[in-house]
């Protein structure tokens, strides 16, 4: 069912990792050499990155997020006690390939035959998303690949959202964009997009400044949000 909100779209924008980007199949595809401590080690190297971001942010002390995702996966390595440099070297590989979910290239390849520009705003350097967009095979179904890297500073400041407002030249009430992030999605509508919230983990909403005009299990009920 078309979505009201959602009425007058020109383009989708899409968070990477977590929304387009199965963040947890680097530790998943490990899970012979990590063992049971595969799933502790994943859900840590997320929730470190998130706050290397935050963090990094609040304190002026911008890294790429390269960087950020190396020192996230080292504190997730100590904090379930491995200690193997060549693990850690490949994780960080795996994470220049991680798969796209089953949904995503069917998704965009029908947002775009209706005329919607389709982008990916990302913390992501621009390094990284083009690794992962490329071994996904979602390089011709996106007209952009937009990383904080051109502002400088980490998600959810709002000259990131502005990021895709200047380089799509779609306003911010015509762009509707699309996390699993609850955070992101609520500061997204804070700036002024539509926001659909990719709900994939089942969490509870956030208690914030705003709320998503949405709420979708996958990726594969966004254009009928859109009516496309
Ligand atoms: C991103 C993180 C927030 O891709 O998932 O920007």
């Amino acid at each position: 069912m078309a979505h009201p909100a959602f009425a007058d779209i020109g383009a989708a924008v899409f968070d990477a990792y977590g929304t387009l980007f199965d963040v947890n199949s680097a530790a998943q595809r490990r899970r012979a050499r990590l063992g049971d401590k595969a799933d502790k080690l994943a859900e840590i190297w997320r929730l470190k990155q998130l706050q290397y971001t935050w963090l990094r942010s609040l304190m002026g002390t911008h890294a790429d997020f390269w960087r950020v995702t190396g020192d996230a996966l080292d504190f997730a390595l100590a904090a379930v006690g491995i200690d193997d440099r060549a693990l850690r070297d490949d994780l960080m590989e795996l994470y220049l390939s991680l798969e796209a979910y089953p949904e995503v290239a069917a998704m965009l390849a029908k947002l775009k035959k209706a005329g919607l520009k389709t982008a990916i705003l990302s913390n992501g350097s621009p390094r990284m998303l083009d690794a992962a967009v490329k071994s996904a095979g979602l390089d011709a179904l996106l007209d952009a690949v937009l990383s904080v890297e051109a502002v400088g500073i980490f998600k959810p400041h709002p000259s990131v959202y502005r990021l895709a407002v200047e380089r799509l030249a779609v306003t911010a009430p015509r762009i509707s964009f699309q996390s699993s992030n609850a955070w992101d999605a609520v500061a997204a509508a804070q700036f002024g997009f539509k926001v659909a919230w990719c709900n994939r983990f089942g969490q509870p909403r956030e208690r914030l400044t705003a709320e998503p005009h949405a709420e979708i299990k996958t990726l594969a009920e966004l254009p009928g949000l859109l009516g496309v």
